[in-house]
């Protein structure tokens, strides 16, 4: 029944937009001559025949317009002009007028009825008059020019439902006129729908783009940063297909895109659902294919966790209140009506009585209530905040330098988690942020419990936690160096200094999970990478800090990186210092179009399998049975000899303890996105598989070059063609031309063990001793894969969400949970 019912609808669409296929135009202008005219099936075609302008129906023939569409794909009309007054018939005229106006009439005799007309969406009310020309461009651009070659009017000035590239949306400070988007009704009906694509740019505060249905805000971009907008960081991945341009002056603020060489068709599209649309166009099946979309998922749904929520998608209760606040009202919130926000646990004391909590990795708040000054430094800007009792938070407006300052005001609406998101240092009264140390500490020592460590770092905890609660004069740097010491050798913060020539900007290399990394030389000419904590970043940094020193000094193997030592003299300077990696992170080469075909296949296979032997040895070879729970291409290090090296231990093992939700809601983001196992991501479960998964992931990205993301299903795509008998065609392309028959076997045995280590069951998936014999092909023969699980959208399983909302409860009622923890099996 239901599938009878939507067939109809979907045959009744296909029928109702008609367009003309075959044109009699050639001619890609339009002048004042009489015999100059559009009607009928004629149309205007581009110079280079990109684009076409001419009339086309709708609505079972009922309904004509003038529009434009791509000459590749007469179905994909980018503009319209009479969207509000359809033509009855096709017997629509389009020409220019005397006046010098483009004008749509509906007939060609000088009494029919005019439906539209540039003059009257025309900022500028004079007429050119005669020798004005319309001609459309290669770009998909209308435009009206007078007698000396000045744009009067341009269609990209008065946008419908898509926007292309060289085209703007924002709007003119000077002369008021704004660009946005607005949605056809119906995909038959290019009438103006619910949904508009507009530029926010508030007085003096930073600017971001908007979907409004009617007056209800649904998403946000979050505001540009200097290199993307704040909640898409994936843009950065399309830089090599798209030109991002942003432009926030005092004449206008506008956003647009260009396509760079050699890239497919592309344009952006507000549907009808009111999401926003990049389609690219694909040659080689001649259709259009999504892109990317947004909003993504439920947490870039508007105001979705309320004012100072934060939500998170990979956590089953999805909302959480930021620290410091709690749910305003809890009925309601333990209910999943989250739209009350979060209200301040402590007010504010104003002054010296507040100080500010990191949250980091974050899509930053609605910036309706904000101010910007780009000179300041992030330093400053938390000494503006604080002394303006109003500023409820602050954050670096300019992710490149880290500088610049946005001060938010009043309630912090829609904040959510996302990869490769941005701090935002929330203001709060200081009695909750030694609050927060407390419970930090006290987390810090349960990490080494569980970890099972030796009784002597077991008491040395306790030493620490009960010293803490003796005296809260005790500073976190003291604590951290009696749990050093007897770990790693130290260096004195000066020789640090110098190696580094005084941490200087040119020395950055890299800018880590929780500080920056500098390139160093010590005296005795031994390179370095020196790790250094941020000064705000107190608490979640020493639990970090601490982690990756107590493990790491402890292990020794050829491909993880080497902790040479530390160096924790004060609060404000706690360092690590690593052997340096010349060839830096693996996501560098492949990720990188150039770099990637410099990666031959052998050293490709060579960097697989020092990946896995690391992760063998710190599963099973080393002392400590040691989950690392971060791999990912990025946490891949290759020294100058293209030699694999594990890094950042910060988070390996850290488990996540007591029932302060804030620290549920941390510890299970912890851990990136493509590379997240399914158990992990839906109900915490921590085990040696969970690495497993990663690697498989991190596998299939070596092996392919692609990256495994949310526009990308790196493992849907490999499981598609080694099910279809083609894994060899996984390999990057870059590469395949120069690889032998052997070769390409060894390829596509990785698929397979790749396609194993991503099982859904962690039973399923092969143990690390397993896999490196299964990779050299000394184990034979690899089992099959199951189809893997592609897509575990925590809200498509109701059982899961079910499981959560019990846990959520159990917490709630016995003030305690604890997380499955299957670690210690057979070593
Ligand atoms: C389209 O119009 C024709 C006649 O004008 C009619 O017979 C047909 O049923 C209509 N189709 C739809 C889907 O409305
Ligand atoms: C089309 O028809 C409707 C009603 O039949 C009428 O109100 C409208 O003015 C017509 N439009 C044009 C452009 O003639
Ligand atoms: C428009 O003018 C033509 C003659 O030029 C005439 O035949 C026609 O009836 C007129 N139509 C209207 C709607 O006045
Ligand atoms: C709008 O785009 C989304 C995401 O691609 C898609 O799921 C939805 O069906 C689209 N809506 C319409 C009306 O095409
Ligand atoms: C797209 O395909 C057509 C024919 O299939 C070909 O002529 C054209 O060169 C292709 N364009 C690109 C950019 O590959
Ligand atoms: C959700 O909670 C808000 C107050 O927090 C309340 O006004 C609203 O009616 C609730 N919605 C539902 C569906 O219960
Ligand atoms: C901005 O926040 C301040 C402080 O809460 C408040 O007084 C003011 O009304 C807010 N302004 C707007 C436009 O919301």
């Amino acid at each position: 029944m239901a599938m009878s019912h939507h067939l109809l609808l979907l045959l009744a669409l296909l029928s109702v937009l008609v367009l003309p296929t075959s044109s009699a135009a050639s001619a890609s202008t339009l002048t004042q001559s009489s015999s100059s005219t559009i009607s009928g099936d004629q149309t205007l075609a581009s110079p280079g025949n990109a684009f076409q302008l001419g009339l086309f129906s709708a609505s079972n023939h009922s309904k004509w317009f003038l529009g434009i569409w791509f000459t590749v794909s007469p179905d994909t009309v980018v503009w319209v002009a009479n969207r509000d007054r359809p033509l009855n018939t096709s017997s629509g005229v389009l020409r220019v007028s005397d006046r010098g106006a483009l004008v749509l009439a509906d007939g060609a005799t000088t009494n029919a009825t005019v439906v539209w007309s540039s003059s009257s969406s025309s900022s500028s009310s004079d007429s050119p008059g005669a020798g004005a020309v319309a001609e459309l461009r290669d770009t998909g651009n209308l435009v009206l020019t007078d007698a000396a070659g000045a744009v009067v009017w341009q269609s990209f000035e008065h946008p419908t439902n898509t926007f292309l590239p060289e085209m703007r949306v924002g709007k003119s400070l000077k002369t008021g006129a704004e660009w946005s988007l607005s949605s056809w009704r119906a995909a038959d009906d290019p009438s103006p729908g619910d949904f508009r694509y507009v530029m926010a740019a508030p007085p003096g505060g930073a600017p971001e783009l908007h979907v409004w249905r009617g007056a209800r805000k649904t998403y946000r971009t979050g505001p540009w940063n200097g290199v993307r907008f704040s909640g898409i960081p994936e843009m950065t991945t399309f830089e090599n297909m798209f030109q991002f341009q942003f432009t926030d002056t005092a004449d206008e603020v506008s956003y647009m895109f260009r396509n760079r060489d050699g890239s497919p068709m592309s344009r952006v599209l507000l549907n009808e659902s009111g999401v926003m649309q990049r389609m690219v166009w694909d040659n080689a099946s001649a259709a259009w294919s999504n892109f990317w979309s947004g909003p993504r998922d439920q947490c870039d749904a508007y105001g979705r966790c309320g004012a100072f929520g934060v939500c998170n998608v990979v956590d089953a209760f999805v909302c959480a209140c930021i620290r410091g606040f709690a749910p305003a009202s809890e009925a309601q919130w333990y209910m999943r009506n989250t739209s009350g926000g979060c209200a301040r646990s402590t007010a504010l004391q104003c002054g010296d009585g507040d100080g500010f909590y990191l949250l980091r990795g974050v899509k930053l708040p609605d910036t309706h209530n904000t101010s910007v000054d780009a000179g300041a430094t992030l330093e400053e800007c938390g000494r503006r905040c604080l002394a303006d009792c109003a500023c409820t938070a602050y954050s670096a407006a300019d992710i490149r330098g880290g500088g610049g300052c946005i001060q938010w005001f009043g309630d912090l609406m829609d904040t959510r988690y996302v990869d490769g998101g941005q701090d935002l240092y929330v203001r709060l009264a200081k009695s909750e942020l030694d609050a927060a140390k407390r419970t930090r500490k006290f987390a810090a020592g349960i990490t080494l419990v569980v970890a099972g460590f030796t009784l002597l770092l077991l008491s040395l905890a306790f030493l620490v936690w009960r010293k803490a609660r003796r005296s809260k004069k005790v500073t976190i740097a003291d604590d951290a160096a009696e749990l050093m010491s007897g770990e790693c050798p130290t260096y004195p913060p000066g020789v640090i200094r110098t190696a580094t020539n005084g941490f200087c900007a040119d020395n950055v290399i890299g800018r880590g999970g929780f500080g920056i990394v500098y390139k160093g030389q010590l005296p005795d000419g031994q390179q370095v990478a020196v790790k250094k904590l941020s000064s705000e970043n107190t608490v979640q940094g020493l639990n970090e800090f601490i982690n990756e020193v107590v493990l790491i000094a402890k292990l020794q193997h050829r491909n993880l990186v080497r902790l040479l030592g530390c160096c924790a003299h004060s609060s404000s300077e706690r360092m690590l210092v690593y052997e340096y990696m010349s060839n830096k992170s693996l996501d560098a080469f492949i990720f990188d179009e150039r770099r990637r075909a410099s990666l031959s296949w052998k050293t490709r296979l060579d960097i697989i399998l020092g990946i896995a032997r690391g992760v063998l040895y710190l599963h099973q070879d080393s002392r400590l049975n040691i989950i690392h729970r971060d791999l990912k291409a990025a946490n891949v290090l290759l020294d100058a000899d293209m030699v694999a090296k594990i890094s950042d231990f910060g988070i390996a093992r850290l488990f996540t303890t007591t029932a302060d939700r804030q620290e549920t809601i941390t510890k299970t983001i912890i851990g990136t996105y493509g590379y997240m196992a399914p158990e992990y991501a839906m109900d915490g479960t921590v085990s040696f598989m969970q690495d497993v998964y990663s690697f498989g992931v991190l596998l299939l990205e070596i092996v392919s070059g692609r990256k495994n993301h949310r526009s990308f299903n790196l493992i849907a795509y490999a499981w598609g063609l080694w099910e279809g008998g083609r894994s060899q065609d996984v390999l990057d392309a870059a590469i395949r031309g120069g690889c032998t028959g052997a070769e390409l076997a060894q390829a596509a045995a990785c698929v397979q063990v790749a396609l194993l280590c991503v099982q859904e069951c962690p039973s399923q998936r092969p143990p690390m001793a397993d896999v490196i014999p299964m990779l050299s092909q000394q184990k034979a023969p690899v089992p099959r894969p199951r189809r893997p699980v592609v897509c575990t959208p925590v809200t498509g399983h109701p059982a899961a969400a079910a499981l959560a909302v019990q846990a959520v409860r159990e917490m709630v009622t016995c003030g305690s949970t604890e997380l499955t923890i299957t670690t210690l099996e057979g070593r």
